[in-house]
């Protein structure tokens, strides 16, 4: 069975592990701890199989660098789920989970990279077509969004600015 909380102190070590297995490097599991020191709100959640802890998320704010009113949004990176066991419904468990909390912590849309055929099942859709890139239009294709609360973007565009923890990831 799949339990889907929020992170604790005594999870991580095992976050760590698990950035590290999925990533084969130990960048991701650094952003983490730099996100976890200095990313407001943040949410940070863990799925669990049968009691083990397989996965991990993130979420931190993004910021819109363009004409946008105050529109809260958040950035979603980086999720992993242990090699061993991925593609168990873990990774999609996670995500449904983290958008349903959105909205308490105050998100009115969520942004992305990733592939399309795995996030468009959540109804993340393409970003560029909306007016919303990533560094770069390099980034157009994998680029994506969702809107928690229905409108919240509509008068808004422009360049998305991740927590500067992001900064030290290649
Ligand atoms: C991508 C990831 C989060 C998905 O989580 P998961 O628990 O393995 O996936 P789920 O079991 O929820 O979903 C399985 C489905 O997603 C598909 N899928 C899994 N990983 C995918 C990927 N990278 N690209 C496209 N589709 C993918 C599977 O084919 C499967 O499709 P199906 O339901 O049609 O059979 C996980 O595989 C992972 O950690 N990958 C490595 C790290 C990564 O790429 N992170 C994202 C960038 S930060």
């Amino acid at each position: 069975m799949i339990s889907i909380r929020n992170e604790g102190p005594a999870d991580h070590a095992r976050v760590r592990e698990i950035q590290e297995a999925t990533f084969a490097r130990p960048d991701e599991a650094r952003l983490v701890e730099a996100l976890r020191r200095s990313a407001r709100p943040q949410l940070s959640l863990v799925a669990e199989l049968d009691g083990e802890l397989t996965g991990h998320l993130f979420l931190s704010p993004v910021a819109i660098d363009g004409p946008s009113p105050s529109v809260e949004c958040a950035g979603l990176a980086p999720i992993a789920i242990d090699p061993v066991f991925q593609r168990s419904g873990i990774g999609s468990a996670l995500v449904r989970e983290s958008l349903r909390r959105c909205s308490e912590v105050g998100w009115q849309a969520v942004f992305l990279l990733g592939d399309p055929n795995y996030y468009g099942r959540f109804a993340f859709e393409l970003a560029a077509p909306a007016g919303f890139h990533y560094e770069s239009e390099i980034f157009d294709s994998v680029f994506q969004l969702l809107e928690i609360t229905s409108g919240a973007l509509d008068e808004s565009s422009g360049w998305v600015r991740y927590h500067e923890a992001f900064n030290s990831l290649s």
